[in-house]
This record gives C-alpha cells, sequence and structure tokens, in this order.
C-alpha cells in the first residue's frame, strides 16, 4: 500500500491489494472527474502495453476499468483508483482497485445481476466488468464505502 490514501475504503480495500503477489509499481489517481477517467484509461492501456498483453485483452482492461471508474465517480460520490503492476516471480499481471466513501452496495449479488441499475443505466457495468477480467472482488460496507478489484494476467 502506498502511504498516500486516507479513504476509509481504502484501508479496508487493502487486503485486496496486500493478498496480491510482489508488487512492482503502485500508482493511485483520483476519480472525481471525466478527465480523471481519461487519465485513468491512459495509464490502464500504457501498463498493459508494457505487460504485453495482447490488443483483445488490453481494450478488455481498458473497457472494466472505465465502467468501474465511471460507478466510482456516479455512485460512490467519488473516489481513487490504484493501479498495481504485479509479478509472482513466475507471471505478470495488473491489479486495479476503485475505492470511494459512498454509501456502499447493500446487495451485491443484485448489483452484479444484467440489467439491475439504480441509475438509469444500461445495469451492465458491474457484471460486464466481472466478465472481462480473470479477477473480480467486491468489499462493500453500507454507509462507509466500496471497493472493487479487478486483475488480469499476462498469459
Ligand atoms: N461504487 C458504487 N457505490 C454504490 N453503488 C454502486 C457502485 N457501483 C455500482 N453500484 C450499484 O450497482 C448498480 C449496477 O452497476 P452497473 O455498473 O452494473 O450499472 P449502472 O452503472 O447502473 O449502468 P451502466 O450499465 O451504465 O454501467 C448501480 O446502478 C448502483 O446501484
Ligand atoms: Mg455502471
Amino acid at each position: 500500500m502506498s502511504g498516500t490514501s486516507t479513504t476509509a475504503t481504502v484501508r479496508f480495500a487493502s487486503r485486496l491489494l496486500d493478498a496480491g503477489p510482489h508488487t512492482a509499481q503502485h500508482t493511485v489517481l483520483p476519480l472525481t472527474s471525466d478527465e480523471h477517467v481519461v487519465a485513468l484509461r491512459r495509464l490502464v492501456r500504457e501498463v498493459a502495453l508494457s505487460l504485453k498483453l495482447s490488443l483483445v485483452d488490453q481494450t478488455k482492461l481498458v473497457t472494466a476499468a472505465s465502467e468501474l471508474a465511471r460507478n466510482t465517480i456516479k455512485y460512490g460520490g467519488g473516489g481513487e483508483a490504484h493501479v498495481v503492476e504485479l509479478d509472482d516471480g513466475f507471471r505478470r499481471g495488473v491489479l486495479l482497485v476503485f475505492a470511494d466513501d459512498g454509501p456502499g452496495i447493500a446487495d451485491v449479488d443484485l448489483a452484479l445481476t444484467d440489467g439491475y441499475t439504480t441509475g438509469g443505466g444500461l445495469g451492465l457495468g458491474l457484471s460486464g466488468a466481472r466478465r472481462l477480467v480473470d479477477e473480480f472482488d467486491i468489499d462493500t460496507r453500507a454507509g462507509e464505502g466500496t471497493a472493487v478489484a479487478i486483475a488480469k494476467w499476462k498469459r
């Protein structure tokens, strides 16, 4: 964990971050505006390129990151994105954690149902993101916030 985070959610998300293998690089970006989503997309694309992910996998990761970043802003009231390069000695990958101090998700299974939305969206962001990555985890607490972690490995 970097020492820059102050949100309660990132503290409970630390299990998602610390559970990973040795991390090579850890960057934290703010998420409150569309410009931040653009910056995140750019960084995720760069990291995916440096890992030599296929073009399809690069696009899957950037798409999942966009969806989760937009949820952090829209439903979480803003937060931050952690971009963590992973290297366990055998394989390399990237872990992304989206953390906010918003209202939390009352029913995670429901939120992961295709078509479920409380904000007039398509209800495909969370469920779609899960299908696009290798690992997916949600830690959410009512009234405290939400952290969504995704990871993709170089294959
Ligand atoms: N960070 C979050 N904090 C609180 N609730 C969230 C968060 N992320 C998602 N949710 C809840 O989960 C629901 C489903 O999210 P999902 O991204 O799948 O759909 P959506 O954002 O409503 O529509 P879209 O298809 O446009 O993404 C949201 O409508 C919202 O109720
Ligand atoms: Mg969404």
